[in-house]
């Protein structure tokens, strides 16, 4: 009999331990998942190294410029002084290379011309692209 209890008391025991160990297991707070880092860079910043002045008078300049450089983009309206028409011959001879690169890298501000010309500073160290705009830009002017 005597043994019979303490098997009893020693198996309810080990239940309550079990039970107490499976609760205390599932009150625990679990470890915190490590952070998921995602790098998400604006376009800019990393633009395809086969990105070519073409592209980036299309996006960048074509807004206001217009595709053919008219100065007639579809942000060009709301603009005062417009943007640059690049087919002006007048224009073309008054300014020089330098001058053009020199707005298109620090912007219009930096030059005493409109703010809303914006600086593009990343041009600096892409001299290909930066050319490119330059005889984009003179090509427009001689276009018939
Ligand atoms: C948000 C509109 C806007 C964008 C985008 C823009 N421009 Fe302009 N740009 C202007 C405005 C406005 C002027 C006229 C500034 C003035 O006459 O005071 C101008 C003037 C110029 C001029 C003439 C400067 C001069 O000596 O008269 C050049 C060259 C030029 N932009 C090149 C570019 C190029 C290249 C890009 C793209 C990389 C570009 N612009 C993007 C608005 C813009």
């Amino acid at each position: 009999m005597t043994s019979i209890k303490i098997f009893t008391a020693t198996l309810a025991y080990s239940m309550l331990l079990t039970a107490a160990c499976s609760n205390g297991e599932s009150a625990a707070p679990r470890p915190a998942a490590a952070p998921v880092v995602t790098a998400t860079k604006p376009a800019e910043a990393t633009p395809p190294a086969t990105e070519t002045a073409a592209d980036v008078f299309k996006n960048r300049c074509a807004p206001c410029h217009g595709a053919n450089g008219l100065g007639d983009g579809p942000a060009a309206a709301a603009l005062n002084p417009k943007p640059r028409n690049y087919a002006d011959a007048a224009w073309q001879q008054s300014v020089t290379d330098e001058q053009l690169k020199k707005t298109i890298l620090y912007g219009g501000a930096a030059v005493g011309k409109s703010a809303a010309m914006p600086s593009q500073p990343d041009l600096e160290s892409r001299t290909a692209v930066l050319d490119g705009l330059i005889k984009l830009i003179r090509d427009f002017g001689t276009a018939k």
